[in-house]
């Protein structure tokens, strides 16, 4: 008989709870069998008279947003801006039937969100299927945004004419395999922890990432900085170069996302820029952790230390790469004896500006 896991926090919990929260987003149907996208009450004209996205977002539900703006750039081809909702509200947008405001929340209370959310002429809602999130770090969530927002971006994409039926289902199809493929990267949870054990002394991390990777390396830096309290920073890969490499030596590790997609010619270059880049950290002493894809034997030469995760789409392998950021999170923060639910000076919803 199986026994179901039991586990020590309510972050570790939710980050297993992913595979259900992005199966339940992706599939759930109303009575009328209608997606969480499709029974959203817009005309097909309105989705046609699109010109620009602004989305604005607080914390990792605006990493959300970074990555959907790739995804809604690859596939739906309309321009997208984020913004952080703080700021947003104080920015003189102009309002017209061709914009299409997003705002983003796991809470649904973060003032700065709904401040931003104001601007809007008009409200409809997109729920994501995540169930409760209790732990102050936004885990399950996060992914249950990504899935919705590709979704969205498939949507977008098909009713404009950017894309085919046949090809909108074969990435529907390609989605339907994350959750399985989130299990599998779930038993990565034990080299985790060693990793864990390795490196929970360091007290600088740099994460880094290009094109809509970034936006996994900006919310990995976010998850240990909040649960561990460790200084760690976020950047596109090659931004590196422009100046915060001058702080890489034997002390700092940076953790490297360089997965690819052989089948997106774009993503070969980001794959081979990375891995120059990779070479630059290491040439300065930096102890690299690399984020690979299973099968890769190129990397594993350069760097400390890989953490394998399955093959996928480039717009959905986001996905899978936060989930070992988010384990190693909470390993380091748990070595150090921390609070990962409830991390000093934090709330699960921010209600203050
Ligand atoms: C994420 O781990 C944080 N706790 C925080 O950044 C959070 O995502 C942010 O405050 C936004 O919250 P919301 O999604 O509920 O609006």
């Amino acid at each position: 008989m199986s026994q179901a896991k039991h586990f020590q926090h309510y972050m570790l919990k939710e980050i297993y709870e992913q595979p259900l929260a992005v199966s339940e987003t992706a599939h759930e149907k109303d009575a009328s069998g209608r997606s969480l996208i499709e029974r959203v009450p817009w005309s097909l004209d309105e989705l046609k008279a699109l010109n620009r996205i602004c989305i604005a977002a607080s914390g990792t539900s605006r990493h959300a947003g970074i990555a959907g703006k790739f995804m809604l750039e690859a596939l739906a081809r309309i321009p997208t801006e984020v913004d952080f909702a703080s700021e947003f509200q104080h920015w003189p947008v102009v309002l017209g039937p061709e914009l299409l405001m997003l705002v983003i929340t796991q809470s649904g209370e973060t003032t700065d969100t709904l401040g931003a959310m104001r601007k809007a002429k008009k409200h409809v809602g997109i729920h994501t299927k995540a169930g409760p999130e209790l732990s102050v770090p936004s885990t399950k969530a996060f992914t249950a945004q990504l899935t919705a927002l590709f979704l969205l971006a498939l949507r977008l994409a098909e009713a404009r004419g950017n894309i085919s039926s046949e090809y909108a289902q074969q990435c529907a199809a390609e989605l339907a395999l994350i959750p399985e493929k989130l299990k599998s990267v779930l038993g990565m949870d034990q080299r985790c922890l060693e990793l864990g054990h390795k490196y929970w002394k360091h007290e600088d991390f740099f994460f880094a990432g290009r094109g809509v990777h970034y936006a996994i390396a900006m919310d990995g830096a976010l998850k240990l900085k909040e649960v561990s309290y460790i200084h760690a920073e976020g950047y596109p890969s090659g931004e590196i170069l422009h100046g915060p490499l001058a702080l890489i030596d034997d002390r700092v590790v940076v953790v490297v996302i360089a997965t690819c997609d052989p089948s997106d010619s774009e993503s070969i270059v980001r794959y081979e820029k990375t891995i120059s880049n990779i070479k630059e950290f290491k040439a300065r002493s930096g102890k690299v952790i690399a984020l690979a894809c299973q099968g890769d034997r190129n990397v594993e030469a350069l760097v400390d230390d890989v953490l394998y995760i399955p093959a996928a789409p480039d717009m959905l392998s986001p996905i899978l790469e936060i989930v070992p950021l988010q384990l190693l999170a909470y390993h380091i923060a748990v070595l150090r004896g921390l609070d990962v639910d409830r991390p000093r000076s934090l709330a699960k919803a921010v209600v203050r500006e």
